[in-house]
């Protein structure tokens, strides 16, 4: 089984996040600032009859990146193609898709940090003057091909902004980061989708839930739904608070939302390390997880929550995760 609070896409989240995605801007909860923005440049770029400056959203997985791109396509009356970074191994999968493109098109790049150097070098010219170059090695030489593009507009999405190459992150007129969505954004998402999914979900388990969701929507409709498991297991029509504990607890979920991993990570800086500061490549090897997991991943909530600090020295346990914990606190403040 996967892990459930583990914010990365799975099959059955791709199906659902289908059905449960707003669609415009109105319905989009949270990221308010980003929305009001946005807002101003998609009606900006319409008035104009231009489509939108390309836009790069970054931030931690499943805080609703790829669901943005989409209502982006919707307020502006395109089409959205997708490609996802890893997947397009050669210029040449780049060339074809983007040679299909039509006019005012929105072609959404997911994980657009782990596209290849020579795939990102086709993405420059296509950018910048909506121009294809492809060279083509025939006897006799290397030729290159130019061909004309339709206006359409670029949306990146990454979990490290920092890993992309400069000239190509400059090619984005915006950029933004999603930040962690408010308790009160994640109850508001999750009445949304008990609602579209048709399962009434009370008001105090609402907030048992959204407490416990990492301020990720992903996460919050993932766990909605098994809870929706548990009461329709125990022929409920609504979810109570109390199912939604005993769910909960079954799928071994902290009043924190913290998972297995994390409670390693944390209990390794405290335990081996006396609350740190250690180096992040000596905790992913002692609790056995890839060093950009942790970091992309996991770490990016255990700060926002001031479980841990990140310092020049490594990172530090917080007196507030030594509580959590139930151990006594030992490091030092300074
Ligand atoms: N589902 C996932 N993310 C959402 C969001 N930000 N607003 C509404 N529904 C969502």
């Amino acid at each position: 089984m996967s892990r459930i609070l583990d914010a990365h896409r799975e099959e059955e989240d791709v199906r659902s996040e289908t059905s449960l995605r707003p669609r415009t801007l109105k319905e989009y909860i949270g990221q308010s600032e980003l929305k009001k923005n946005l807002r101003i440049f998609i009606g900006a770029a319409r008035k104009r009859e231009e489509p939108l400056d390309h836009v790069l959203l970054y931030g931690p997985p499943g805080l609703g990146k790829t669901t943005l791109a989409y209502v982006i396509a919707n307020e502006m009356g395109g089409n959205v193609k997708t490609l996802s970074g890893p997947s397009v191994e050669k210029p040449g999968d780049l060339a074809a898709v983007l040679s299909e493109l039509e006019e005012g098109d929105i072609l959404f790049i997911d994980e657009i940090h782990r596209l290849s150097r020579a795939v990102e070098e086709i993405l420059y010219g296509a950018m910048e003057d909506f121009k294809l170059t492809i060279m083509i090695n025939r006897e006799g030489g290397a030729k290159t091909l130019t061909l004309p593009l339709p206006p359409f507009t670029l949306v990146g999405a990454t979990t490290r902004a920092g890993d992309l190459a400069a000239p190509l992150r400059d090619r984005f007129g915006i950029s933004a980061k999603l930040n962690f969505y408010s308790p009160e954004e994640i109850a508001q998402i999750i009445e949304r989708t008990s609602k579209v999914l048709e399962m009434p979900i009370e008001e105090e388990a609402i907030k048992t839930l959204s407490s416990r969701s990492r301020g990720t929507p992903r996460i919050a409709n993932r766990i909605y739904k098994r809870v929706r498991d548990f009461a329709s297991f125990y022929g409920k029509d609504t979810i109570d608070n109390e199912t939604a504990k005993l769910a909960l607890q079954a799928l071994k979920i902290d009043e924190l939302g913290l998972d297995d991993v994390d409670i390693r990570y944390l209990t390794t800086i405290i335990e081996r390390y006396h609350g740190g500061p250690v180096g992040l490549e000596s905790i992913a090897s002692a609790i056995g997880e890839e060093i950009t997991n942790l970091e992309d991943v996991y770490e990016p909530y255990l700060i926002m929550s001031g479980l841990i600090d990140r310092t020049p020295r490594g990172r530090m346990a917080t007196p507030k995760a030594y509580a959590h914990l139930h151990h006594p606190f030992q490091g030092t403040l300074f």
